[in-house]
């Protein structure tokens, strides 16, 4: 089992349900058993949005409040900001020296991401780099586990790529990290794509009851069931696919009402936005109850700081010794 985790988050703001499922509570419980740094990855924000960085320590801020109101604990986890951690920036710049250009252009993401990040100029030196910034976050810690979403595989394979190859010129130094995948499925946003802010499909974990009911109540359902009296089959609809997550305890009788056109997909929609509005209803208030302390995001992250920063020290000082530049 792993025993040293790490993983980082863009800050792109409020966290929402895909981050929940999709790793948020797998770092919650890992928290207990490991150790965990976890980490606000505002430089890797900057490679796609380095035209506009004015709201990135809003969304850093931001980000950090959740966490904590998630559940992750500041006394049991190493929380803190990537760019307060020069180690890792220097670090990139040697594993940059051995990484051949050639395994980055392969990288699906650098090609997807051009493609769809169209107008905002990415075919920069920065971006092209986001694998070697990404692999030496995780390096510079040493972690052997790594939690992540399925888009991130390409990543972690190019880090093993690039500690077989530190170790073979310089000598055995770094083990091959593990990515820790999900096991829970794709969570749909209101449009039935991967909930993503920036498809502006999700439900914030901070959202209230009536922000989710409006939320639910537009997402899109079997087209099949054009009207109240069409049967519709539950497993071309997102929230059947949601139901799958809050409704477990009544997803026969879901299914059976939908397939038999027994209820409406208003009232599937009312009884889903209900379960999800409770299930975060301890978030909320533990949200409301960190307000009350302004700058607690900061004051976290500088105590996660003081706990990386000799862990980035130690690894950085050998990274120099092996290279040549002690
Ligand atoms: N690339 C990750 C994402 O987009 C964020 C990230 C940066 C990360 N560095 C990391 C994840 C290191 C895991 C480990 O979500
Ligand atoms: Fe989806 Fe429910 Fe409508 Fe069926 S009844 S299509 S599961 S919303």
């Amino acid at each position: 089992m792993a025993q040293r985790i790490l993983t980082g988050y863009r800050p792109t703001g409020k966290l929402h349900l895909g981050h929940l499922h999709g790793n948020l509570k797998r770092m919650i419980e890992l928290q207990e058993q490991a150790t965990c740094f976890f980490f606000i990855a505002d430089w890797h924000a900057l490679t796609t949005d380095y035209q506009d960085p004015s709201r990135l320590r809003a969304y850093t801020e931001d980000m950090v409040v959740d966490w904590l109101a998630a559940g992750l604990d500041a006394d049991k986890a190493a929380i803190y900001r990537q760019s307060d951690l020069p180690e890792v920036a220097e670090f990139q710049l040697y594993l940059s020296m051995v990484t051949p250009l050639g395994w980055l252009e392969r990288v699906p993401s650098f090609k997807e991401q051009q493609e769809q990040l169209k107008g905002r100029e990415i075919a920069t030196h920065g971006f092209l780099g986001y694998p070697v910034l990404q692999a030496a976050d995780i390096l510079i810690v040493r972690a052997d586990g790594v939690p992540v979403g399925e888009d991130q595989l390409p990543h972690l394979e190019l880090t093993r790529e690039i500690v077989r190859r530190f170790n073979y010129l310089y000598g055995e130094t770094f083990a091959e990290p593990q990515s820790l995948l999900s096991p829970s499925p794709r969570i749909p946003g209101t449009d039935g794509r991967k909930m993503s802010k920036s498809y502006g499909n999700h439900i914030s974990l901070g959202d209230t009851p009536e922000d989710i009911h409006k939320k639910v109540g537009i997402m899109v359902t079997d087209p099949a069931r054009r009207t109240r009296r069409d049967p519709g089959d539950p497993e071309k609809c997102s929230v059947y696919e949601l139901h799958k997550i809050y409704t477990v305890d009544r997803l026969e009788e879901i299914g059976e009402k939908c397939r038999t056109a027994g209820w409406g997909c208003v009232e599937c929609k009312r009884v889903l936005a209900e379960r999800v509005a409770d299930s975060l209803r301890d978030f909320r208030a533990r949200r409301k109850e960190l307000e009350k302390t302004p700058g607690i995001a900061w004051k976290v992250l500088e105590d996660g700081l003081r706990k990386v920063k000799p862990v980035a020290g130690e690894v950085l000082a050998e990274v120099r010794r092996r290279m040549g530049i002690d």
